[in-house]
């Protein structure tokens, strides 16, 4: 059985798709805080409940044979963070605080974890690679990268191995349309874009136009959800053979401008989009691109959905068929 802490939510219930697609059973625990009903798999398993409370996890662990977990059950808004960074050190650090407790009591010693760019702050370089420098410019980051550093004690200590993933910008939808992301507030830019020709918003901002980049526009490696999902799995299947615990990338190695993600996204919908120049938004670094070597060689990890268009084609088909995303 593998636990999917998180699993209601955007990357959570696209993994669990992919895992129940793959034949592997799959329990979910989420507080529907961020997630949504409707995103949980209906052959999986559902607990209702909060990881930050000791007996009811304990009861999931105790009622279900559990081999790995994979964690998702964190805040993730960056702006939210340096508004309230307390709530993220709870929710995020003191969650898997609990969560590795009682994997220790259990005795599960496998864990696929849900780490951010974010952890890398301002780069030195780019692309960037595992090994760069990790200086978060926001609490968010802070939390995950302390997360990170959790686990890294727990294996030292009580040997649970963990593989956690630095996703870049994930962005797109299921294939099938019946899953995407549905953030409220959104604050990603290909879903806000979208919201132009949907015809839920006139127009798009665009944070900066001042940038050291070619068009003086943020860029970003956006990585489609189910690739970022595969990713999970072959992580799942790596500790399962025993592999010692890891960090890596995943995103395209191709950097977006927030100008080009517009331009893309009128291509795709054959419709204009509008957009104003803003001045830039707090905590932004010009750009952030990854190498993905390391997953792709370790991992045997192979993204699919390498064009910008087919990501944003994938959000739009979610988009269309649930303007108003989830209802539950
Ligand atoms: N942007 C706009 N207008 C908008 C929304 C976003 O111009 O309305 C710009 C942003 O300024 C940024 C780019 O579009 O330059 C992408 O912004 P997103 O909010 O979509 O994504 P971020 O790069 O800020 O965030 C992503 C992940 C976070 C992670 C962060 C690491 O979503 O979880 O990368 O920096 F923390």
């Amino acid at each position: 059985m593998i636990l999917v802490c998180g699993g209601a939510g955007y990357i959570g219930s696209h993994t669990v798709f992919e895992l129940i697609d793959q034949g592997e059973k799959v329990v979910i625990v989420d507080n529907l805080q961020t997630g949504h009903k409707d995103a949980i798999h209906e052959k999986a398993k559902f607990y209702e409940g909060d990881i930050r409370n000791r007996d009811f996890l304990d009861k999931v662990f105790s009622e279900n044979e559990i081999e790995v977990v994979v964690h998702f059950a964190a805040n993730s808004i960056v702006g939210e963070s340096m508004e309230n960074p307390i709530k993220y050190y709870d929710n995020n650090v003191y969650g898997t605080q609990v969560l590795l407790e009682t994997m220790k009591k259990h005795n599960v010693k496998k864990i696929v974890f849900s780490s951010t760019a974010a952890t890398y702050g301002e780069p030195e370089r780019i692309p960037i690679l595992e090994t760069d420098k990790t200086e978060p410019t926001n609490a968010y980051g802070e939390t995950k990268l302390a997360m990170e550093k959790m686990f890294k004690w727990a294996d030292f200590a009580y040997k649970i191995k963990y593989i956690s993933l630095r996703y870049f910008n994930v962005a797109g939808a299921h294939k099938s349309g019946e899953i995407g992301e549905n953030h409220s507030p959104e604050t990603h830019l290909i879903p806000l874009v979208l919201q132009v020709p949907l015809g839920k918003r006139k127009y798009i901002s665009i944070f900066g136009d001042d940038y050291d980049t070619h068009d003086g526009t943020c860029v970003r490696d956006y990585i489609h959800v189910t690739d970022v999902a595969d990713a999970h799995i072959l992580a799942v299947k790596k500790l399962r053979n025993g592999s010692d615990s890891s960090i890596y990338n995943l995103g395209n190695g191709e950097g977006f401008t927030v100008k080009e993600i517009i331009e893309a996204a009128k291509k795709v919908t054959g419709l204009d989009i509008k957009s104003s120049i803003e001045k830039r938004r707090k905590g932004d670094p010009a750009k952030l691109v990854a190498s993905s070597q390391k997953a792709m060689t370790e991992l045997g990890w192979n993204p699919k959905y390498t064009s910008i268009e087919s990501i944003i084609d994938s959000a739009w088909k979610w988009h269309k068929n649930k303007p108003d995303g989830f209802e539950n």
